[in-house]
């Protein structure tokens, strides 16, 4: 295959663009504010880099165009692959696995054929666009094929994969019909990058039980063949983070924390303001939440208008029937909370189903007593990443999901398993109750590491392992 001119192509699902087709098909895009854009836009700028994704719309077919310095190569979706390798293999087969089977993952073989389609269209792309011997930096879950298709149309260029969410254990991974070829997808990789520790011991564990491979440590060893020279691949823990900087400038700015007062005087300027942010998805515990807040309500332990729960509940997968059946759910729950414990105008719950810009996202957390994650698993979590980063005051209370890549990071949250209510409950009480002292302590302890570990580090760390891996034959010393 042809090389093409770009140093470091990142391939990810979506393009780091928003595209809106106007009535009379006219395209036009604007930058999405995405944190993985955040994290590669200073690299891909400094190594001439490309981008390889899908503009999020069904049949859109648009040349490669600049968007701020990055080349966006999009990849064209029909509507048909939309159901079957986004909504359905994507996020009804590998997202519900990947996350515990808190829902039934679906396994249908049209999906699975769709998806080895799809994946192959951006190995393809991201062949045509990469320079001889450079880097491709595959992204995520839905697109685990992508590091050996490349691997097999240029084996002359460094291939890195980053899963964004869990990887789940062997006893449930192996449910997957296809968990052979995802392994093999996956291996195509010189480097595999995860949230947390355990996530790479699950996949080293997988590649143990389901292949003949040798494994030292966390590297799997692939051995050469007649074409091409043994290699090894390492999997490693490289915990994502946010623009940390920014956000805490954001939250510093006089108009943010003047509408951060102008939110609780709305509420009704109550004394305990407690926090939910998430996109509407069954990983992250918003019904467990809910029910624990109106248990408190019911116990009499939190009373209605002193403490009052905002809850941001971003649309997310709304073709999905579980995204659906969610969604349900939770308006039954709020709606019963609020018609039991609301008054006139102090509803118990204040429920959202829309998403908000950074800045009033900065606002809501500079106005939150209480910041409530409770995820049942989640990769890593940057809500609760950003909610810290947004505290220079050095108050408020992170309440944090054990479940979450974020716990193995942020020591200084109160921490909750979300299946047990009654536990949950405790540690929410507790931190409504909590001294400004011992919150200072706590989020000054939190800040110091976010405010470290922001994800330009994160993505300079991985590729810098990435280059140190021997070039391959033909290959450079890397971006
Ligand atoms: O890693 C999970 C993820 O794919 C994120 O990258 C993304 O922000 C979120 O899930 C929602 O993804 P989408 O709307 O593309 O399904």
């Amino acid at each position: 295959m042809s090389a093409g001119e770009y140093d470091l192509v990142a391939v990810a699902n979506r393009l780091p663009v928003d595209f809106t087709v106007a009535a009379d098909g006219s395209v036009d895009w604007s930058r999405s504010p995405g944190g993985l854009v955040t994290a590669l836009e200073p690299m891909m700028k400094a190594a001439d880099g490309a981008w390889i994704g899908w503009s999020g719309a069904p049949d859109l077919a648009h040349d490669p165009f600049d968007a701020d310095g990055i080349r966006c190569v999009p990849v064209t979706l029909s509507a048909e692959e939309i159901a079957l390798y986004y909504e359905g293999f994507a996020n009804d087969t590998l997202w519900p696995l990947y996350h515990d089977v808190i829902t039934a993952p679906a396994y249908h073989r049209q999906w699975w054929e769709a998806y080895r389609a799809v994946n192959q269209r951006f190995a393809e792309a991201a062949a045509a666009q990469v320079a001889p011997g450079g880097t491709v930096w595959v992204h995520d879950y839905q697109l685990q094929l992508v590091p050996a298709m490349v691997r097999e149309l240029r084996p002359d260029v460094r291939i890195g994969f980053f899963n964004h969410i869990p990887f789940p254990g062997i006893e449930i991974f192996a449910q997957l019909p296809w968990r052979r070829q995802i392994v093999d997808g996956i291996l195509g990789a010189d480097v595999v990058g995860f949230q947390r520790t355990s996530d790479a011991s699950n996949f080293v564990r997988a590649v143990r039980r389901l292949t003949d491979l040798t494994t030292r440590g966390q590297i799997v060893m692939i051995p050469g063949h007649a074409a091409r020279p043994p290699r090894q691949v390492r999997a490693a823990a490289f915990p994502i983070s946010i623009d940390s900087k920014h956000f805490d400038e954001l939250a510093r700015r006089p108009d943010v924390q003047q509408r951060a007062r102008e939110i609780r005087q709305e509420l009704g300027n109550p004394q305990t303001l407690l926090l939910g942010v998430d996109r509407l998805d069954y990983t992250k515990g918003i019904r467990h939440r809910v029910k624990a807040f109106g248990e408190l309500l019911e116990d009499g332990r939190l009373t209605v208008p002193e403490a009052t729960l905002v809850q941001v509940a971003s649309p997310s997968r709304e073709n999905v029937e579980a995204y659906q059946q969610l969604r349900e759910e939770v308006e039954l729950l709020v709606g019963r909370i609020n018609g039991d414990y609301g008054h006139l105008g102090h509803p118990a719950v204040h429920y959202m189903h829309h998403s908000y810009p950074p800045d009033e996202m900065a606002a809501l957390y500079l106005a939150a007593d209480v910041m409530l994650v409770t995820a049942l698993r989640d990769g890593m979590n940057l809500v609760a990443k950003e909610y810290v980063a947004a505290r220079s005051d050095d108050r408020g209370v992170l309440v944090l999901s054990e479940f979450t890549g974020a716990a193995d990071e942020l020591a200084g949250a109160v921490m909750v398993n979300p299946h047990d209510i009654d536990g949950m409950k405790d540690r929410i009480v507790a931190a409504v109750e909590m001294d400004t002292r011992e919150q200072r302590k706590r989020m000054r302890r939190l800040r110091r590491r976010v405010l470290e570990d922001d994800v330009a580090k994160w993505s300079q760390s991985f590729l810098s392992v990435l280059t140190s891996v021997p070039a391959p034959a033909g290959g450079t010393d890397g971006p």
